[in-house]
């Protein structure tokens, strides 16, 4: 393949704004907007496409309110739904986002239908079985985010904490993307040495819980969805697919017995290279870990079950 690839970013709200700036910025790839809404997109590509000569970066960021210039992208990534209000959980969101999340993955594969597709939309772990029942490709190339950012929110709390850098910590936050999620604090490190070697069970009990509710924090004062972080997750699996970075991310993967859960998005840590994901990996949990999983992939079918389109 010559040239750049392409990635296509639906909806042109603050996290695929801010996505489509993040890709662009690493120059690997011709960004395409899209949102319904009239405008949105061509005046943000614009804005982007003027920033370029400030920041430095070459890519083309096109903004449409229509699909066909998305047409043999690499990845695509799903932004579009409604964001979270004030009050609203993640999972009150289910019906409206199931059919948009829907209609936005029928055109969008239909145009590319090689691409690996990135879901962001809300409920994360709902959203990515819309995705994958829709376009019918193999689960390798449906995904979700929200582990990095849920992870990176637990290692934030962890750097402030131990006054380490953040590029310190090492953690993973596991299952799904809602207040049930799994930080691993047995797998969790500053600077190699356990957490819980530097920090009280009660403090890290704390950290865990804010983990937790970190989207919801953000809802409380903004009066909707965190968008930098986000963002900013996107990219990082976004370079990982198009530079085939083979990197270990935590991601709504779709398991088949893995971690003993079977036909469900989950978030997990898994390999990801040009074609997508290419392996799961199994951590080692505690007990108490592992149950929390279980507990976290019961939360997640509860709301996969209100979908319409599960049977
Ligand atoms: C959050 C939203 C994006 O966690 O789910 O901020």
């Amino acid at each position: 393949m010559t040239g750049r690839q392409k990635v296509t970013v639906v909806g042109a709200g603050n996290v695929g704004a801010t996505a489509a700036q993040e890709i662009a910025r690493r120059d690997y790839a011709n960004v395409v907007l899209v949102d319904i809404k009239e405008n949105l997109p061509q005046g943000k590509a614009l804005d982007l496409n003027e920033a370029a000569p400030v920041l430095g970066y070459e890519p083309n960021i096109v903004g449409s309110n229509g699909y066909d210039e998305t047409a043999d992208s690499d990845v695509v990534v799903i932004t579009a739904g409604l964001p979270r209000k004030p009050g609203m959980s993640r999972d009150d969101l289910v019906t409206t986002n199931e059919s948009i999340v829907g209609s936005v993955t029928r055109e969008a594969v239909e145009r590319s239908p090689e691409a690996v597709l990135i879901v962001v939309s809300n409920p994360l772990d709902a959203m990515c079985h819309v995705a994958k029942d829709v376009s019918g490709f193999p689960k390798e190339r449906v995904f979700g985010m929200a582990g990095i950012l849920d992870t990176a929110r637990f290692s934030t709390f962890i750097a402030w904490e131990t006054g380490a850098s953040a590029k310190d910590v090492t953690a993973m936050v596991l299952g799904g993307h809602g207040d049930q999620m799994v930080p691993v604090v047995s797998a969790t490190t500053v600077g190699g040495i356990p957490l819980t070697k530097l920090v009280s069970a009660d403090r890290i009990e704390e950290m865990v819980e804010r983990t937790r509710k970190g989207g919801g924090e953000i809802v409380n004062l903004l009066d909707t969805s965190a968008w930098y972080a986000p963002g900013a997750a996107v990219a990082q699996m976004a370079d990982s697919v198009c530079l085939d970075q083979k990197r270990v991310l935590p991601c709504t993967a779709y398991l088949e017995g893995e971690y003993g859960i079977e036909g469900l998005y989950m978030g997990v840590p898994v390999k990801i290279g040009a074609g997508g994901i290419e392996e799961i990996v199994e951590l080692e949990l505690s007990e108490d870990e592992r149950n929390e999983l279980d507990k976290s992939a019961d939360a997640v079918r509860e709301v996969v079950g209100v979908l319409a389109g599960s049977s």
